[in-house]
Parts: structure tokens; C-alpha cells; sequence
């Protein structure tokens, strides 16, 4: 594998690790703070991450060095975890992702390209989701009651049923994990 494809699946499989573990200890902010929906969400996109860092993991040469990987610190209110993951979001989808898949792109890693592209397209659902999530609970309400279903192939998010088909991998209705 080409050193900057590498290093780019590198960093994306230490953010995505450390996003995961970050709605998780944010989902229990939430549940202290009774808003039980929006813990919910936070642990089903939390699922999201995980599929996420394993595919990136899963891509990585046996010889990859480790490395260590940045982080904002600290737990606030459940409105500002909210703003942190809106903004992680963002930085993934405005330029972490467009980024590293051009790279992968020029460089001809395949199925790296496909890794980096099921990411992106599943932070779009996560931003939007956390924005919702955090305008509700900025007028002192919960988020929705929804079901959210994971792709357990791409991680790919949705709100509700899951769909026959991921929009995203093409994997079947089985395929993907309902958080109720
Ligand atoms: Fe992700
Ligand atoms: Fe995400
Ligand atoms: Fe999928």
C-alpha cells in the first residue's frame, strides 16, 4: 500500500475508534441527564463508528506501525457532546474523507477508496441526525422515539425500518442492526 494511503487509513481507523468510544461515554451523559432517545441515538451511531473503524481496520497492512491519534477531550452538557459530534462530523465530511478518498483514488487503492466512501456517506446521515438531536434537546426536549437501524456492512444510519436494500453496500434487510 502506498505510505500516504496508509497513513490516511490510519488516522481515519484511530478517529473512528476514538468517535465510537466518544458517543458512548456521551450516550451516558445523556441517560443522566433523561434524555433517553437521544442516548439511544448516540449508542446506535456509536455502532456506526465501530463498523466504520473495523472496515478501516480490516484494510490496514499487517506491517502498519501503530500510531497514536488526536482527540477533543472532555464531557460537557448533553446540547455541547452534541455540538462536539456535529462539528467531528463535519471536519470528516467537509475535509477528512473527501481527502483521504482522492488520495486513495490517485494512488489505485481500490478497496480503500470503498472503505473511506461508505464513511463519508454515512456522516452526512450523522450530522443531520445530531443536529436534529441537538435542537430538540436545546428546548429541553428528548430526541424522537424513533427505532434507528444500523448496516452492520457500511454503517450506514436510518431512522425507523430498515430499508430491503442498503442504499449505500446493497446488503439485505438481515444485514442490519435495530436500536429500540
Ligand atoms: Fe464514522
Ligand atoms: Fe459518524
Ligand atoms: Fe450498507
Amino acid at each position: 500500500m502506498h505510505p500516504m494511503t496508509e497513513s490516511n487509513l490510519h488516522n481515519a481507523y484511530a478517529g473512528e475508534s476514538m468517535a465510537h468510544m466518544r458517543y458512548l461515554i456521551f450516550a451516558a451523559k445523556a441517560e443522566r441527564e433523561d434524555f433517553k432517545n437521544t442516548a439511544r441515538l448516540l449508542r446506535a451511531i456509536a455502532f456506526a463508528e465501530q463498523v466504520h473503524a473495523t472496515n478501516h481496520f480490516m484494510r490496514m497492512p499487517r506491517t502498519a506501525a501503530p500510531m497514536s491519534g488526536e482527540a477533543p477531550f472532555g464531557v460537557g452538557t448533553t446540547s455541547q457532546n452534541l455540538q462536539y459530534a456535529i462539528d467531528g462530523e463535519t471536519f470528516e465530511i467537509n475535509e477528512m474523507y473527501p481527502v483521504y478518498k482522492e488520495t486513495a483514488l490517485f494512488q489505485g487503492e481500490k478497496v480503500v477508496v470503498t472503505s473511506f466512501d461508505w464513511a463519508l456517506q454515512t456522516e452526512k446521515v450523522h450530522q443531520k441526525l445530531f443536529m436534529d438531536a441537538k435542537a430538540m434537546v436545546d428546548q429541553g426536549k428528548d430526541w424522537k422515539e424513533s427505532k434507528v437501524q444500523i448496516c452492520e456492512t457500511c454503517g450506514y444510519t436510518i431512522e425507523g425500518d430498515a430499508p430491503d436494500k442498503c442504499p449505500i453496500c446493497g446488503a439485505k434487510k438481515e444485514g442490519f442492526r435495530e436500536f429500540a
